[in-house]
């Protein structure tokens, strides 16, 4: 068991007081590697602390899948010599026969998912994820972002009508990370090793940048505007850095209409996943209260609006893990190997 930094019991890590503000401004973000506070280096005593936990807990899961696989193996190995020869015969072909009619579900799944992401390419909303952060975060914030992508396509493939997703700016580190999810060669997406600006160079005024400071608020998803979302996993330590981005390359900035429906208790930052899906629901149902009300989850709202809305504070040190592993559970069947 990792040891708490909080010298806890291993249980949740101990909330601190943030009494210096751990975040990194734009400005700084281009000045190298930032000197650590004192509740900077907490936090990240935390986070390592986090993950210890959700490795720990990870294997665990494994094990006990194995054992499962293990026991329903023996269970049908033991139905099987408890029955006469043709009885096992009878059993073996109703196997044979399930196991047939569901790869041809699946893959008859498969054939729809692709036709309708085909159309998207034609027809849909075009989304960006803006890849070109990667030098500002560690390596498991990289794997979580690659988790977060994952998700997006996942969950993107599943809608009745899919945006077209953009990978942009994707090189480096963060292309071998992205080539290392098996099947991704075959995603119907757009992806670019060029930054968003050169790729989409002819239609520069389309493009929105979405983030959480622009002072716009996004009222509806425009079929022809381009919707950039920064592929960064960062808990906020960049914080401004898309907004001061499109602001210099003078393209349009717009936040998500939040406030306008809910209370969170904490930040408006939300995760690339959270942002993907919330427009995804909103180009289904036309409806921005049912979409943040569908995706963000619950501990990040306010209890009532009476407990008031501490907004723009510093995300929890493991919100955006958690956010993606919550939602990974439903996708890992989703992202089957060559989907
Ligand atoms: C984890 S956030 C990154 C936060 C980063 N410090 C920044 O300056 O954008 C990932 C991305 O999701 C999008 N995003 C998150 N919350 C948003 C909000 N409330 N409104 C609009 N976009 C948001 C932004 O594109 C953002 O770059």
């Amino acid at each position: 068991m990792p040891e708490s930094p909080s010298g806890g019991d291993g249980g949740t890590p101990a909330q601190t007081a943030d009494t210096e503000n751990p975040q990194t401004t734009a400005e700084e973000a281009t000045a190298g590697p930032p000197v650590l506070s004192k509740n900077a280096r907490k936090k990240l005593a935390k986070q390592q602390w986090y993950e210890a936990k959700k490795a720990e807990k990870k294997a665990a899961l494994k094990e006990q899948r194995r054992r499962d696989v293990e026991r329903k193996r023996k269970e049908w190995e033991e139905s099987l010599a408890s029955v006469r020869e043709d009885e096992r015969e009878k059993l073996l072909e109703s196997r044979r026969n399930l196991r047939k009619e569901r790869m041809e579900k699946r893959s008859q799944e498969k054939e729809c998912k692709r036709e309708r992401l085909s159309l998207a390419r034609e027809h849909g909303q075009n989304v960006v994820v803006d890849l070109q952060f990667s030098h500002l975060m560690n390596p498991n914030e990289i794997h979580s972002l690659v988790q977060q992508i994952m998700y997006c396509y996942a969950v993107n493939g599943r809608c009745v009508s899919p945006a077209h997703l953009w990978l942009t700016g994707c090189e480096g580190e963060m292309e071998s990370a992205l080539k290392r999810i098996p099947g991704f060669e075959k995603w119907i997406i757009e992806k670019d090793n060029r930054s968003y600006i050169e790729a989409l160079s002819d239609r520069k005024e389309d493009l929105v940048y979405l983030t959480a400071d622009s002072e716009t608020v996004l009222e509806e998803l425009d079929l022809k505007k381009v919707y950039v979302i920064g592929g960064l996993v960062d808990r906020n330590r960049w914080k401004g850095i898309t907004l001061k981005k499109a602001q210099e390359q003078g393209i349009q900035t717009a936040k998500l209409p939040i406030g306008n429906f809910m209370k969170m208790s904490s930040s408006q930052v939300l995760t690339v996943n959270q942002v993907v899906e919330i427009l995804l629901k909103f180009l289904e149902t036309r409806d921005w209260k049912k979409s943040f009300f569908a995706v963000i989850p619950q501990r990040k709202r306010c209890q009532s609006d009476s407990e008031g809305n501490a907004e723009e504070t510093v995300e929890e040190v493991h919100e955006q893990d958690d956010d993606v592993t919550a939602s990974k559970k439903k996708c890992v069947e989703e992202v089957p190997a060559n989907s």
